[in-house]
């Protein structure tokens, strides 16, 4: 596989290979990532690494040389885009949390309602659905079983369904309107991490595509994410090599009793996958907030030594929340906390009231859990291993969740 820094290839209109900035992944290459641990101690380790090739891939033949997506390999679902008023997305787990950031950015950019719910629930609900419904169902294995059955039910009644998913002719794209892989390679580990940053990938370009057909209105905007999204698996590999903080602090807090996890706006999905990522791996209690409900109630937990994990929003993109979760930072701290800090590099604000900081480079605000989900995978990761834990096969979990 030749991963070469600084250069991406998309296609042009004439499905021919262009370099652009970002990396070079040759579409052949997809096929050879193999399932060994390739020199890793772990397949969850090796599966972190692969995360700058595997955004790679999935960003590969979608953005063209002159800036446009073309998803058009997701017909017929995204042949009726102009007429969708409304979007349900449908997940489990992980894929869960991929689909609530994804709302932020879908709102955002496309200015179209967008709903986020656990598959398991959404069909027990009378959710509203018709023609103009789009529901996007994302799942790594493509067989999780509340996903399913959430997409016979969005079809039945009448909503086109859009698959999301890593595996090729799995059930849930088989029994969807459209489906776009996303190319991530097989992942063994039972924690899902590069499938994660695969499907926000996939989640961006669906809601870039959107904006790109529905609101020309804010076509430069859009042409800069497009740009900041080609060049990401850079940002990815930047982040991959400044780890060594991340996992110093986990190993210091193998016996915390309790972990919490804080964060605003796309923050606070990522604090949520934190957690759970905790949860299953080292099996601590985890428990993730906006930063903003926090004082409604669990800010009761703290005391003295109780490790709260925060992600500050860029103080650049979202001013006034950043400055908020600052304030956050000093009021848990000031009660004893110990804090682990997630924040932009250069962001100096929050240095003297972080215990451990973790920088991360600066990206598009709303791009930001490509990067900042990376450290807290190896947190999970090494407080697993500092436990003795299986980081592999983590007890009582299999890797897709079939059966209800
Ligand atoms: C967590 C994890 C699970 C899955 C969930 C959905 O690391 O892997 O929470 O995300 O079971 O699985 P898929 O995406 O296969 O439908």
């Amino acid at each position: 596989m030749e991963l070469r820094a600084n250069s991406i290839t998309v296609t042009d209109h004439d499905g021919n290979p262009v370099e652009v900035d970002g990396y070079h992944v040759d579409r052949e290459d997809r096929e050879d990532s193999t399932a060994d641990k390739g020199g890793y101690d772990h397949f969850m380790l090796k599966e972190i690494a692969e995360q700058p090739r595997a955004v790679a891939d999935t960003l590969l033949g979608r953005v063209l040389a002159d800036g446009r997506l073309n998803l058009d390999e997701a017909r017929p679902a995204l042949e009726e885009l102009h007429t969708v008023e409304k979007i349900v997305i449908i997940a489990c787990g992980t894929s869960h949390h991929a689909g609530l950031i994804a709302r932020y950015a879908i709102e955002h950019w496309c200015r179209l309602p967008c709903e986020v719910e656990v598959a398991g629930e959404f069909r027990y609900r009378d959710s509203i659905l018709d023609r103009r419904t789009l529901v996007i169902a994302i799942s790594q294995s493509g067989e999780s079983t509340d996903t399913l059955m959430a997409v016979r039910h969005a079809r039945a009644q009448g909503a086109k369904v859009l698959a999301i998913c890593n595996v090729e002719g799995s059930p849930i794209p088989r029994e969807s309107d459209g489906v776009l892989y996303t190319y991530a390679g097989p992942e063994v580990g039972v924690a899902a991490t590069k499938t994660f940053l695969t499907q926000l990938t996939m989640c961006y370009l669906i809601g870039l595509y959107l904006a790109q057909t529905r609101e020309p209105k804010s076509a430069d905007k859009i042409d800069s994410v497009i740009a900041q999204l080609a060049a990401i698996p850079e940002k990815v590999e930047e982040v991959l090599g400044a780890l060594d903080p991340v996992r110093e602090s986990a190993r210091s807090l193998a016996d915390a009793g309790t972990v919490l996890f804080l964060g605003r706006h796309v923050g606070y999905p990522v604090a949520l996958e934190g957690a759970l990522k905790l949860k299953e791996l080292a099996y601590m209690h985890a428990e993730a907030f906006a930063a903003c409900e926090f004082r409604h109630g669990p800010i009761a937990l703290l005391e003295e030594g109780l490790p709260v994990v925060v992600m500050v929003p860029s103080p650049k993109g979202h001013s006034v929340l950043h400055d908020r979760v600052v304030s956050t930072i000093q009021e848990v701290r000031a009660r004893g906390a110990r804090t682990i800090v997630i924040a932009e590099e250069g962001d100096e604000s929050v240095r003297p009231h972080s215990d451990v900081l973790i920088e991360i480079p600066a990206v598009s605000p709303l791009l930001q859990p490509i990067v900042s989900t990376i450290p807290l995978q190896m947190f999970a990761y090494e407080l697993a291993l500092a436990k003795g834990n299986d980081v592999d096969r983590p007890r009582n979990l299999t890797k897709s969740v079939t059966g209800e």
